[in-house]
């Protein structure tokens, strides 16, 4: 019987790719994460070619390795950042610039995209005119008081539906708040230099962005109306679908209609932005682990590998995906099996319902598009560290 799950993944490996990663796993050791920098390139690309005038800030919270950082550095992106820590990040692959440059670089191509920063990054950011988000009146004081220097983006509240995470209740200015808010900035003397959205990560249903377009362009014309002053950015967020099963319409299809609004609503001149996360890496990554431990409870077959819930497929309760994860054996013979990461705990549970052949212990299993959100909230608990990180396809070094 063939695994229902491997029906469904788009982004598959094909036999050749299997036999390298069980290569690299049997010298590198496991679980080990192996993110191919190439696919992150064509990621982008595709991105950038079907959203042409889109200017591509990577969400550096989706996976903040230093090297997919670099990577995309390289090929243009500039970056959204939401702490200190992911800022430096991002400044290492900048640090050695001529100093005006260098600052140049950050005011046009850093967005604090996080609408609730701590006093003490404000503080750290001034110095750089950062360009900032905010959704309320409280931020706007706190800004002012610790961050004057600031450039302002107001994010909007939009519709989420249907999107595998959900922000608007966490996030977003009320747009019927918009104007009051702007106008406070006014007063305070700080400028709003643009609108935010964002529509919920891994965003299936299309018209939340279609509705969030229209909902910006109204509180622009609106602006216009009332001062005669245009603003200058829309920051139309994150949530641009993976493929993860054939039932995600492709980025092609979001970009058709996506790009016919841009036209319709929006003045040429204005910059529009986007900070896509997800999109850029989840395709780009794979995990592979061993199973450790083996056991028959209420008939079923229990496999425990050295990854879990607490490691790399953390993405099952923060990210609310659901990973297949794939045998390398070829057996027409499967049995519906459970899956459990190595912790102590009984939380730590991948699946109760995986068709896999009949596993031995030491023998290896992997998880496909595993880029985003997964190793980036990894933990050690139990004394279980994450996994190894192997890079490859990577000009820059050769694959060790
Ligand atoms: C403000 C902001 N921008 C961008 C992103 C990236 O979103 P995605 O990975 O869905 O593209 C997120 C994700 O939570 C976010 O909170």
């Amino acid at each position: 019987m063939i695994d229902p799950n491997r029906k469904i993944a788009v982004h598959h490996i094909g036999d050749e790719h299997k036999e390298l990663l069980y290569k690299l796993a049997e010298e590198h050791g496991t679980p080990l994460f192996i993110v191919d920098h190439q696919q992150i390139e064509r990621q982008y690309c595709e991105f950038a070619s079907r959203l042409p005038n889109v200017q591509v800030y990577y969400a550096v919270k989706a996976n903040p390795d230093p090297e997919i950082i670099r990577t995309l550095f390289d090929t243009g992106a500039s970056f959204d950042v939401s702490t200190m820590k992911e800022f430096n990040l991002v400044y290492e692959n900048i640090k050695d610039m001529p100093e005006n440059e260098r600052l140049e670089w950050i005011k046009n191509n850093i967005i604090v995209a996080n609408t609730i920063k701590t006093v003490e990054f404000l503080e750290e950011l001034d110095r750089f005119s950062p360009l900032l988000t905010f959704d309320n009146a409280e931020e706007l004081k706190k800004i002012k008081a610790h961050s004057p220097h600031a450039r302002l983006i107001l994010r909007i509240r939009v519709p989420n539906t249907g999107s595998l995470s959900e922000l608007s209740s966490k996030f977003g200015a009320d747009p019927g708040t918009a104007a009051n808010l702007i106008t406070e900035a006014y007063v305070m003397g700080m400028k709003v230099e643009g609108l935010s959205f964002h529509v919920g990560s891994q965003c299936v249903n299309f018209e939340n962005y279609i509705v969030a377009l229209e909902i910006c362009s109204r509180i622009l014309r609106e602006y216009y109306e009332r001062t005669g002053q245009k603003m200058r950015i829309l920051d139309v967020g994150g949530g641009f679908p993976v493929k993860y099963n054939d039932s995600v319409r492709s980025i092609r299809a979001l970009a058709v209609l996506f790009n016919e609004e841009l036209k319709r609503l929006f003045p040429p001149d204005i910059m529009i932005i986007a900070e896509p996360g997800r999109f850029l890496v989840a395709n780009a990554c794979v995990l592979v682990s061993k199973v450790i431990g083996k056991a028959v409870r209420d008939g079923k077959i229990c496999y425990y590998i050295n990854d879990g819930i607490y490691g790399t497929y953390s993405g099952l309760v923060f990210d609310h995906i659901k990973y297949p994860i794939l045998s390398f054996k070829d057996s027409e013979v499967t049995k519906l099996s459970s899956v459990f990461g190595p912790t102590c705990d009984a939380f730590d549970t991948l699946t109760l319902s995986a068709e896999l052949p009949d596993l031995k212990i030491g023998d290896l299993v992997y998880t496909e598009n595993i880029g985003a959100y997964s190793i980036s909230s990894a933990t050690s608990f139990n004394g279980f560290e994450p996994a190894k990180v192997l890079h490859i396809n990577i000009d820059r070094r050769p694959i060790d």
